[in-house]
């Protein structure tokens, strides 16, 4: 038996639980590989973006940021129709859900999602010490009936659902946020592109109704890390203590203020997603894959037992895209839409390996 090395002395320190945990795994970065495996946006982000960061003044950067995020909270708010007490900033989406767990969950409460679903839901629940209950969707993606029976104190959806792309009703929602006696988060990473699908004009009748948006989707910001929450303001106001005091930068707040001040741009980026997801769906049709309908800019192709050598064989060829090595989707790839020049070049080497 090998010694331990002297460096991992500290270890015996660290909780348990956190010892035990896998911790969650982020897609894949290999240089110089085209990535279509974490849905991030193919085009470039507003021209008004660029300019906000050239325009920075010295004290900015000298300086703290606004702790709360004001002016890109009440710009937020003007675009999406809520008051800017509604609205948290958050460094990414992941850290306005790290906020909520932190804030609601404790020792002996539970969680719930349908499962699969985004994994970060279930590493947010470890950390936290707390149980997350997964229900299997209910066929072709549907609500499952028993979430509000279950007892949880906190049940995640993510609509459009990510790795599937499906859509939950509006209404059935907000039956479910009616029957909850517990928080509903509503994690809309990718509700800009299904069009009508947000609950969000809905917040003001659901006091325990979270809304989750982030920019690393639709406005082409994912490394800029912007994320916002939406909440009755009470909650929002309780997030406040829980979260870092400067989460969000002040890089980030002007870049996303920029963003949101330029909706043509915005409009933009999910017509060119729209109409490069409809081709991409029309070629691989060709090639004999489904998918569940998608509302998002992915697609989650059921490919059967050559996923994994599809996928290995894009890698290769310099193409990322998801898989999983999980039963229940080992046989799918997950396809987020690129550019066209993106799409020509997958359908090409998919000739070679379907
Ligand atoms: C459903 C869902 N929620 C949240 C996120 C993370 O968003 P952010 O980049 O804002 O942390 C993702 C990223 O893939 C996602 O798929």
């Amino acid at each position: 038996m090998t010694a331990p090395s002297p460096s991992a002395a500290g270890l015996r320190f660290l909780r348990p639980d956190i010892a035990a945990m896998r911790g969650y795994t982020p897609g894949e970065q290999v240089a110089d590989c085209i990535k279509l495996n974490t849905n991030e946006c193919a085009w470039p982000p507003s021209q008004r973006v660029f300019a906000a960061l050239h325009g920075i003044g010295e004290a900015q950067l000298r300086k703290y940021p606004d702790p709360r995020a004001r002016h890109l909270r009440e710009v937020a708010a003007a675009t999406y129709g809520v008051r800017a007490d509604q609205v948290l900033a958050g460094n990414g989406s992941d850290d306005c859900l790290t906020i909520l767990y932190r804030s609601l969950l404790g020792p002996g409460d539970r969680a719930a999602c349908p499962w699969p679903t985004y994994g970060l839901y279930d590493d947010l629940a470890a950390i936290q010490g707390v149980a997350i209950e997964h229900v299997d969707w209910a066929k072709d993606w549907q609500l499952p009936s028993v979430l509000p029976r279950l007892g949880a104190k906190l049940v995640l959806l993510a609509n459009p659902n990510n790795p599937s792309g499906t859509v939950v009703p509006v209404a059935e929602l907000r039956r479910l946020a009616d029957a909850l006696d517990g928080i509903l988060v509503v994690d809309e990473a990718y509700v800009d592109f299904c069009p009508g699908g947000s609950i969000l004009p809905h917040l003001d009748a659901h006091p325990n109704l979270i809304v989750l948006r982030t920019f690393s989707k639709s406005y082409s910001l994912a490394g800029a890390r912007l994320g916002l929450l939406f909440a009755a303001a009470p909650l929002v106001d309780a997030f406040m203590k829980v979260k870092d005091s400067y989460n969000v930068n002040v890089l980030t707040q002007l870049a996303g203020t920029a963003a949101l001040e330029d909706q043509d741009h915005h409009r933009d980026l999910l017509r060119r997603t729209l109409a490069e997801r409809a081709r991409l769906e029309r070629e691989l049709a060709r090639l004999g894959w489904t998918w569940p309908p998608s509302g998002a800019n992915f697609l989650l192709c059921e490919v059967g037992s050559k996923a994994g050598d599809i996928y290995r064989g894009l890698k290769d060829r310099g193409l990322l895209v998801r898989w999983w090595d999980r039963p229940g989707l080992d046989s799918k790839l997950r396809i987020t839409v690129g550019t066209p020049e993106q799409t020509d070049l997958l359908l090409k080497h998919l000739q070679e390996l379907a």
